[in-house]
């Protein structure tokens, strides 16, 4: 009986001192496993009086739910202790910057053929494509540019072979457009893309650029619908406020022909060097589609109008933005396209 209170008394104080799962495994094996110290004890119990054995049946049996009792709870301590320091150790400090992801910028020349579409399609426009490297016959032929025309030497061109250019502006598309589309009519189209000429790049003029042009054929279409258009144009694109006007010019492919001027938008009219003091800023060319134009695209030139114009991105890029060089839309340097961000 003595023994078996001193081991009880062993084995609780070894399982209290215990630090780590591995040593309390061992002193489990030490106690109750069944060649362990309180098996051990049962074996004892043919020494005893039949008298004595239940009660040390008993006690034996006390003591190991004791021992039990007390190893669980230890266990359950560490383990909660290792949960513990395992979190403190691995915790995640939230509280650091996440990586700052990089988002691109839309290009000041998409923002603004953009907002041209969309103005335009708003209205009922088609969007329409061409190809860069162009046929002399779309590029100036169909456009009332012969081979002998002076207006050639307007646009220094890139050519290729002898009949294939790179096309020197968007009327080449409008050309298209009407060969194609001749027995469906109306046609209301704007077409934004790239062009190319042989200029020398410099703060004003680039090799390539984008021109926008736009054109509507139909039954009674006239001047004040050109206009009124242009005018709508300028409202979408520069806010409403501005006034156009029209000044006579030349294009082989209108008659009249037209380059249009808006107030200027920095001084608001009253002249600033902006406007080199005049109160207007030229914006675009535009005209009545020539009837040699529509004659050669197969449409009753008798019965049938039609208003174009083309307007070039950069320009209106650079007006809208404050852009002073043409070369900053070419050059992709990141901290100017970002300044477009709040635009997009
Ligand atoms: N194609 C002309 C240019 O590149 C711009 C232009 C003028 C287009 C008058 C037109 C137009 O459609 O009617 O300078």
């Amino acid at each position: 009986m003595d023994d078996l209170k001193t081991l009880k008394d062993e084995a609780l104080k070894a399982i209290e001192d215990v630090k780590d799962s591995k040593v309390l495994e061992e002193l489990r094996v030490e106690y109750l496993s069944k060649k362990g110290k309180i098996q051990g004890l049962m074996a004892q119990m043919k020494n005893l009086e039949p008298s004595e054995k239940p009660k040390f049946g008993q006690l034996v049996n006390d003591l190991k739910s004791a021992v039990t009792e007390a190893i669980e709870a230890k266990k359950a301590q560490l383990d909660a202790e290792m949960l513990n320091a395992a979190l403190e150790n691995e915790k995640i400090d939230i509280t650091l910057n996440a990586y700052n992801k990089q988002i691109g910028t839309l290009h000041p020349l998409t923002l603004v053929s953009r907002q041209i579409e969309d103005a335009f399609i708003g209205m009922g426009y088609q969007v329409a494509e061409g190809p860069e490297v162009e046929l002399d016959l779309y590029n100036f032929e169909k456009a009332n540019i012969p081979s002998s025309h002076p207006a050639r030497d307007m646009q220094d061109s890139f050519y290729i072979d002898p009949v294939t250019l790179l096309r020197t502006h968007t009327t080449a598309i409008q050309m298209r457009v009407l060969e194609e589309q001749h027995d469906k009519l109306p046609i209301k189209l704007i077409c934004p893309g790239k062009v190319y000429r042989r200029d020398d790049d410099d703060a004003t003029h680039s090799h390539q650029f984008m021109q926008a042009e736009g054109l509507v054929v139909g039954e009674g279409i006239t001047l004040a619908d050109l206009k009124g258009t242009l005018q709508f144009m300028v409202d979408s694109l520069f806010g409403e406020g501005k006034q156009i006007r029209f000044r006579p010019s030349y294009f082989p492919f209108t008659e009249p022909s037209f380059e249009v001027d808006m107030t200027c938008h920095i001084c608001g009219g009253k002249g600033c060097p902006t406007c080199k003091h005049t109160g207007w800023i030229e914006i675009l060319g535009s005209g009545m589609v020539h009837p040699n134009v529509l004659e050669m695209a197969g449409i009753d030139s008798k019965k049938y109008t039609g208003f174009a114009f083309g307007l070039g991105l950069e320009r209106v890029a650079m007006l809208k933005y404050g852009i002073t060089d043409i070369r900053d839309l070419y050059t992709n340097d990141l901290r100017f396209l970002k300044g477009f961000k709040r635009f997009n």
